[in-house]
């Protein structure tokens, strides 16, 4: 893809999964990639992997929750390789005890906008002076299809995921005359380790079938649609939701 050599970019919740994906197809694209994450050692692990096939990356501990953190990830960029040009704001969590709004515990709402929304918003705030001053930039979120798909069984999650997209509405509205373009990508069912580990044959295979398609997603069909976005390629796709599902989705 176009433009992403020598370019800066940051992955938060980059240990593992889609993150994990989206760090090594940057730096495969030639891009210097911050790895971040809550599990530090993940990052760490990260960043060697990409180094080891020849690409660059740092890997840092990162809790997206808190702005100093999210301060010290956009430092540790600008002193490792010179600046910011993109941020990609992937890490989700804190779903357990989310289940129907009868029943789902105010906590579990508060974890739940912590990890999933205000993340996102810290991230930004950390991340746009330093692209702006650079000229422009992207910011990159994920979603997920829970956030359109109408779930009966879980009501957090969807409503902070929802949240992001508002956000990168007004980051694309306020910065884009700025040259910043903000997106969110909505991933459908996508197998990373976690998902292999912790949803039954069954889930994925009912999963399968609701998708028209031959298969269901890996992470580097995210990690593509990310690349994308930061790169060059994607310079006139400003604040759009895309749902990268193989179609389990189908939304204008
Ligand atoms: N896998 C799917 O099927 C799927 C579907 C829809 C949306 N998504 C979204 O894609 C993104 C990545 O999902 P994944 O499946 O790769 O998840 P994952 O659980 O494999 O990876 C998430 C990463 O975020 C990290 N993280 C969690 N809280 C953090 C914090 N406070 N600070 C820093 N890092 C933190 C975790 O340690 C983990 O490494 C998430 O936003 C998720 O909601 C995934």
């Amino acid at each position: 893809m176009k433009g992403l050599k020598s370019k800066v970019g940051i992955v938060a919740g980059g240990g593992r999964g889609i993150g994990a994906a989206t760090a090594r197809r940057l730096a495969e694209e030639g891009a210097h990639v911050v790895v971040g994450d809550l599990q530090g050692d993940w990052a760490l692990e990260v960043a060697d992997s990409i180094r080891a096939a020849g690409g660059s990356a740092t890997g840092v501990m990162l809790d997206g929750t808190n702005a100093e953190s999210q301060a010290a990830i956009v430092a540790c960029a600008i002193e490792t390789y010179g600046g910011l040009d993109f941020y990609h704001s992937n890490l989700a969590g804190g779903t357990g005890g989310d289940i129907d709004i009868l029943d789902c515990p105010v906590d579990v709402l508060d974890t739940s906008f912590a990890i999933n929304t205000k993340s996102h918003f810290l991230a930004s705030q950390a991340a746009l002076p330093r692209l702006i001053e650079r000229g422009g930039g992207a910011m990159i979120y994920t979603s997920s299809g829970a956030a359109s798909a109408g779930a009966a069984w879980q009501v957090a999650y969807p409503m902070t995921k929802n949240a992001i997209h508002a956000l990168a509405r007004h980051v694309a509205a306020r910065f884009g005359k700025q040259g910043v373009r903000a997106n969110v990508i909505c991933p459908g069912l996508v197998l990373t380790e976690a998902v292999k580990q912790h949803l039954t044959d069954e889930y994925v295979e009912r999963g399968l079938k609701a998708v028209p398609h031959t298969r269901l997603g890996q992470p580097e069909d995210i990690a593509a649609a990310v690349t994308f976005l930061a790169s060059d390629d994607g310079a006139w796709v400003n604040g759009q939701v895309w749902h990268v599902n193989g179609g389990g989705q189908m939304r204008d």
